[in-house]
């Protein structure tokens, strides 16, 4: 969980040094799995810079969240042989389900979906991976059974 004395610890080892902006984001979203609001506002201080060019570098690198990540990750295959296998309309039926696209997490935050490309399961598809279990010959039932694992 978030905790501010850790988080202005962990600012502190690092603002003296060269480049430290960088740094220190990849070492809060370490202890924390993500980059808190109230962190942009220690670092901005920290390193006297403005909280818009702290927030200019964590949404330009892909690497860094800005919420915790969620409990779960729910991944498709959009790749050929799963889609010749009726892939997209899984894929159409999770997103119904969750009320989300692909990259997005549901809004109890509990599931993170994702498209992938190519699980290695052509032999298999359509494929899917639940916190990295991969689940070959998805269908309907196994997709429902996936995602109440994943508490929906
Ligand atoms: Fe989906 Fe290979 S194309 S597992």
């Amino acid at each position: 969980a978030w905790d501010g004395d850790i988080a202005a610890r962990i600012i502190s080892e690092w603002k003296s040094r060269e480049g430290a902006l960088l740094p220190i984001l990849h070492a809060l979203q370490e202890e924390f799995g993500y980059i808190h609001p109230a962190a942009t506002a220690l670092v901005a201080d920290a390193l006297n810079i403005g909280r818009a060019e702290i927030h200019g570098v964590i949404t330009f690198y892909p690497d860094f969240r800005q919420a915790p990540p969620a409990a779960h990750s729910l991944k498709l295959c959009r790749a050929e042989a799963c889609q010749s296998q009726g892939a997209d309309r899984l894929a159409r039926q999770a997103q119904d389900a969750l009320g989300i696209g692909f990259g997005g997490t549901s809004a109890d935050g509990k599931v993170q979906l994702d498209a992938v490309y190519c699980l290695g399961l052509c032999s298999v598809a359509p494929s899917a991976m639940l916190d990295g279990r991969i689940v070959g010959r998805l269908d309907d039932g196994k997709l429902a059974s996936l995602l109440t694992e994943a508490g929906q």
